[in-house]
């Protein structure tokens, strides 16, 4: 804790500019800390749940036990992640120069966090008795079929015969699933030291498969050298283990010593095996080839029921159809599980054997393809009925393999193109879309994926994702793309544009997302007369597109050349007439964009952390425009007056109010915008900010905002109603909060002497719920009351408010500062999480007279406060103290109490510790818990009560805050 104060002073200095610290530059190194910090805990965290269901799986082998060694990494990894976590989420709102001087903290956590990797990874195995488990467990279904077939390969796997296996089969029949089973089952063998899982990308990317197969290892390759050099290195990792690595989808020849993966013999023990649909492939590899065979029609059956659910069989008469649809699906679970979800809830019997009659006709007339499966997914995808909807699916597959997408990028890609349409608002928009999604993923043709947040561009966070199952993919993409008109190559590692002869005729979609193309060769012009969508985005050095690529693309309605080092767009954008959107986000190269003025169906314009230097010529003409993201454009300085009113369809604005000349006049502007939805908007100071509110009193309706008043360029999104006021002086000025607002963030904010009931902020913020207040240096106290105020009658919002967080105060020393003779007070009644950290001066933080108030609390946190002596206050006044105090928390769950080495009590002598008539804890106390630190301190402390310590001490857990 003595690091943090060292810091702030340094702090402190560095803006004085005492100190030779160079803060700009460090901050961009901290900025690379926070992310490699972040990226290490990410390690971390799936390193500890990988060990865990490993554990999970030897103990349920029965009679193993976990090594004490272990045990105590599982518990210290926990630790670290807690407390890493809080401390990046603080982190986040931190201004720059303090940043520089954490950065040395943030450099000692990533070392902790190295190191607690590099423990982790217990090469003499998890469990004491037998030998360890080598890989982690990968959820799959459990097999349906398949059984012999898994049992030959287990064979080869345990014998000396065969090093190399491939299984082969076609496409949905089960190659993965089966591979699955038997990595798991691995786990429980003594035979390998490692069980190495990697899928492997199509195309094959040697670079990437290695790095893939290295971390699988707790690896890490050189990432500059040569792909020879990397594969020299890798055989070296791999030599030292007895392994198996199984590559699951292998598509192309590659040579295994390329790759740097050791020739697996009957000498070193080693297995290879690969899955692929590709007989040829395995045989060029030398592989004892293993066919995997559909399943049977019991097995079928049996599988089409657990999908559909059993209660079909109730339908009279069903039962027979079902077998035949069953047929139908020849044996491939993949087809078999797309069906039944397609088919489930219907109990129709005319509903089912309509089914069956489609599903032959598709199985017949689907030809022209080597994949048996595309029949039967295709019957899935016809049932979607509607073309908005099929069309929904096929633009899932314009990303590339494997990518998971957010839904909300997903449901604005819908949206451009045109494929959500005709509804009233963008909240309809997306109500839709969800719905759209549900349905995909019901019939198993869209995957959801929970990994944790997904950012994208400007389109915040989401937590859920979405993802195309490579075969779906690959049969939209191959069977019914073409019939579209859609050409979809993305991910395909391609350095130039294909060649003419190569595209489909017509072309209608294309999708060239995520390769590497360069560049657009001088005078190319492709004739595309119908093509209406075209994605570059993520070709990341893409840096000129000549003016000619346009001239016969005039049909072109969505174009993305997002995350692209595109420099400047051909003048003859401005002659696509019937573009309704144009996508330009993080296009760090482009500073001027051609004129707009003939685009007037463009509906949306993402210009999000583009550096375009002027705005665009011809806005005002776009009346159309339904989505316009000016946010994080530093070098736009002006939006010219008398423009914004001209785009009156507005649903979803995101700008920076910019110039002062000009800014009121936006700003009335924006408030005549009767469509706007969502508003995302950055101020420069609360003038102007208060001047927006009390104009604009409408935005209110708005169904989400985000306001910010800042200089800072971060953008903290949490709730669908927040202001975050950064970087300001919010002394005497008084903030005009808008009515509904639930959060409040005040970050970094100068001359805010006075306490917050009396900075008027609060007056009119009746939904206010959470309020944060970090790094703001003057504040010493956040009420104060004096005996003349009622305290019941103090300002009412700080009553309702939920979560209180302070952090980073340097001179609070009080939470509410009674002047006078004191009574109980009244205000936080409904607070349940008080958090407070980083506040040197805080020496007591709740006072005698405030406690009646707290019956809503639920958790207190209480991290690195130097000076914290007492957690319930002795009060200063006589009246209360003349009389034990008797009080008790009757929601309190968790008390926290890190790094404070001045801690003396949790409770002075006259409160009477958590009294009730006896001393007890209260009713749903779950832990308390205290710095390591402070453990001597807990255990010399004398109690009132003889009972009192004994009752706390199963609630007691210390923390480790060694690493700190
Ligand atoms: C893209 O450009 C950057 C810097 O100009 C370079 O480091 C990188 O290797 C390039 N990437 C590709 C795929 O060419
Ligand atoms: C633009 O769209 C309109 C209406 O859909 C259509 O009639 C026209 O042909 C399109 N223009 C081009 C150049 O394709």
């Amino acid at each position: 804790m003595a690091d943090i104060a060292g810091a702030i002073f340094s702090a402190l200095s560095c803006i004085c500019g005492t100190l030779n610290c160079n803060c700009i530059d460090q901050h961009r190194n901290f900025n690379d800390d926070v992310g490699e910090l972040r990226r290490k805990l990410d390690s971390l965290t799936s390193r500890k749940q990988d060990i865990e269901s490993r554990i999970q799986v030897a103990e349920a082998c029965g009679g193993q036990m976990v090594g004490q060694q272990v045990q105590e990494w599982l518990k210290q990894a926990q630790e670290i992640n807690v407390k890493v976590r809080a401390f990046l989420e603080k982190v986040q709102g931190v201004k720059w120069y303090k940043r520089a001087c954490l950065d040395k903290r943030v450099c000692r956590k990533i070392n902790v966090v190295k190191e607690m990797l590099e423990i982790g990874c217990f090469p003499e195995g998890l469990v004491i008795e037998r030998a360890p488990a080598r890989g982690n467990i990968i959820p799959t279904e459990n097999l349906m079929g398949g059984i012999s077939t898994k049992e030959e390969i287990w064979e080869y796997l345990m014998g000396d015969e065969v090093g190399m296996i491939g299984v082969c089969g076609i496409g949905g029949v089960g190659k993965t699933t089966i591979m699955k089973n038997l990595h798991n089952d691995l786990q429980r063998e003594t035979r390998f030291q490692k069980v190495i899982w990697v899928t492997v990308s199509h195309p094959l990317n040697v670079f990437k498969l290695q790095k893939k197969i290295a971390s699988a290892m707790c690896e890490r390759l050189p990432e500059d050298e040569e792909v020879m050099m990397r594969a020299a290195a890798l055989m070296e990792i791999m030599r030292r283990e007895r392994f198996v690595l199984i590559l699951d989808d292998v598509w192309e020849r590659f040579s295994l010593k390329d790759v740097g993966i050791p020739d697996p013999k009957a000498q070193n023990g080693c297995k290879v095996v690969v899955t692929s649909r590709s007989i040829e492939v395995c045989s060029y590899l030398h592989c004892k080839i293993v066919k995997v065979q559909p399943l049977s029609q019991k097995e079928s059956l049996k599988l089409f029921l657990n999908t559909v659910g059993d209660g079909v069989l109730e339908v009279p008469g069903l039962e027979e159809i079902l077998k035949l649809i069953v047929k139908e699906c020849a044996g491939l679970p993949l087809a078999i599980v797309v069906i039944a979800g397609s088919m489930r809830g219907v109990d129709d019997v005319n509903v089912w054997r309509n089914a069956l009659t489609e599903l032959r006709d598709h199985v017949m007339s689907v030809q022209d393809s080597n994949d048996e499966i595309f029949k039967q997914l295709r019957f899935s995808f016809d049932r979607l009925g509607s073309l908005e909807v099929k069309n929904c699916f096929l633009y899932c597959s314009f990303f590339e393999e494997d990518y998971v997408f957010s839904r909300r990028e997903l449901i604005e890609s819908w949206i451009d193109e045109g494929l959500i349409d005709g509804l009233p608002s963008r909240k309809a928009a997306y109500d839709r879309g969800y719905a759209i999604i549900d349905r995909l993923e019901k019939n198993f043709l869209l995957e959801k994926e929970t990994s944790g947040p997904i950012a994208i561009g400007g389109y915040g966070f989401d937590v859920d994702g979405a993802k195309m199952h490579d075969v779906v993919r690959d049969m939209a993409i191959i069977s019914i793309g073409p019939e579209f008109g859609y050409m979809i190559k993305a991910g395909m590692n391609l350095v130039e544009l294909p060649n003419e002869q190569g595209w489909v005729k017509d072309p209608k979609k294309l999708s060239l997302m995520a390769n590497n193309i360069l560049k657009v060769p001088l005078s190319l012009s492709p004739k595309c007369p119908t093509l209406s969508t075209l994605i570059l985005s993520s070709n990341l050095n893409l840096s000129e597109i000549p003016e000619s690529f346009f001239g016969e693309m005039l049909a072109l309605k969505v174009l993305d050349l997002s995350y692209t080092a595109i420099k400047t767009l051909p003048n003859s954008i401005s002659n696509l007439e019937n573009l309704s959107a144009l996508r330009l986000q993080h296009c760090m190269k482009l500073k001027y964009l051609p004129s707009l003025v003939n685009l007037r169906g463009l509906k949306k314009l993402d210009l999000h952390g583009a550096r375009i230097k002027v705005f665009p010529q011809g806005m005002g003409k776009l009346i159309g425009l339904e989505y316009l993201d000016l946010l994080f454009c530093p070098n736009l300085k002006e939006i010219p007056t008398g423009i914004l009113p001209d785009l009156s369809n507005l649903q979803y604005l995101a700008v920076c109010c910019l110039q002062e000349t000009t800014m009121v006049r936006n700003l009335e502007e924006v408030a005549r915008l009767k469509k706007l939805e969502t508003l995302e908007c950055k101020f420069d100071d609360i003038r102007d900010f208060n001047y927006f509110v009390n104009k604009f009193k409408d935005f209110q309706s708005a169904a989400a905002y985000s306001l910010m008043v800042a200089r800072a360029e971060d953008m903290i999104r949490k709730s669908k109603y927040e202001l975050v006021i950064a970087d300001c002086e919010i002394g005497e000025e008084c903030i005009v909060l808008p009515n509904n607002l639930e959060d409040l963030w005040i970050i970094d904010c100068k001359n805010m002497k006075s306490s917050l009931d009396k900075t008027a902020l609060l007056e009119k913020a009746n939904e206010l719920r959470r309020c944060h207040i970090r790094d703001s240096e003057e504040i010493e106290c956040v009420v104060e009351l004096d005996s003349s105020s009622s305290s019941s009658s103090c300002c009412p919002v700080l009553n309702k408010l939920e979560l209180l967080e302070l952090w980073g105060l340097h001179r609070l020393c009080e939470l509410v500062r009674v002047e006078g003779v004191a009574t109980p007070l009244h205000v936080f009644s409904n607070l349940k999480q008080l958090d407070i950290s980083y506040c040197p001066r805080m020496r007591k933080l709740l006072p005698l007279e405030l406690l009646q108030a707290l019956q809503n609390l639920e958790t207190i946190y209480v991290d690195d406060c130097e000076q914290m002596e007492e957690i319930i206050a002795s009060s200063d006044s006589d009246t209360l103290s003349s009389d034990k105090f008797t009080f008790t928390f009757p929601k309190l769950r968790i008390l926290r109490l890190w790094d404070l080495p001045q801690l003396k009590s949790i409770c002075s002598d006259e409160g009477v510790v958590l009294d009730n008539g006896q001393p007890s804890p209260p009713p749903h106390l779950r832990v308390i818990e205290i710095g390591e630190e402070s453990k001597e301190w807990w255990e010399s402390v004398e109690w009132d009560h003889p009972n009192a310590k004994n009752l706390l001490q199963p609630f007691l857990k210390y923390s480790n805050s060694w690493w700190d």
